[in-house]
């Protein structure tokens, strides 16, 4: 060891670097919805079930055009999120801000996210909700 050149704070240094490093490597890109993105009456509750688990530190990506007008809210609790209550809701990103290459959302947060769009009936009927619950990556 003594050899080696490196003292045991600098290995445990550098395995530490090397960890946080993979676990920025091995954060995906989801695009929600896949190649429906964001749209009024894709299911996007049977799409989260099917595309879960979601990690921590992935980008979840609304991809939209302006017309018809759709939008990306952080609903505040379960309730809000089953009654499409935007009253206390976050607004992400407004209706211009899903063109291009999209709104890009990072989990970094530990905890349920209740996300939807609030524009006409698409929380309502269009079935644009869904919840997305962070994991650990290891
Ligand atoms: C959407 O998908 C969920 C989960 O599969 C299902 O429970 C629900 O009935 C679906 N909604 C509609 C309107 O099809
Ligand atoms: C919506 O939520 C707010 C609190 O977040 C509440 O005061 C209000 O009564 C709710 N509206 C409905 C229609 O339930």
């Amino acid at each position: 060891m003594a050899s080696s050149g490196f003292s045991a704070q600098q290995i445990i240094l550098l395995v530490a670097v090397a960890a946080s490093l993979l676990a920025v490597i091995q954060a995906e890109t989801i695009v929600v919805g896949g190649t429906e993105n964001w749209r009024y009456g894709y299911n996007y509750t049977e799409w989260a079930a099917n595309t879960a688990p979601f990690y921590f530190q992935d980008t979840l990506v609304f991809k939209y055009e302006d017309t018809p007008a759709h939008s990306v809210y952080l609903l505040p609790n379960l309730r809000s999120y089953l009654t499409c209550n935007f009253s206390d809701a976050k607004l992400l990103a407004n209706p211009t801000q899903g063109q291009g290459d999209g709104f890009s959302f990072v989990l970094n947060q530990w905890r349920v996210l209740y996300f939807a769009s609030a524009e006409g009936n698409d929380c309502e009927d269009g079935l644009m909700k869904l919840i997305v619950v962070p994991w650990p990556r290891n």
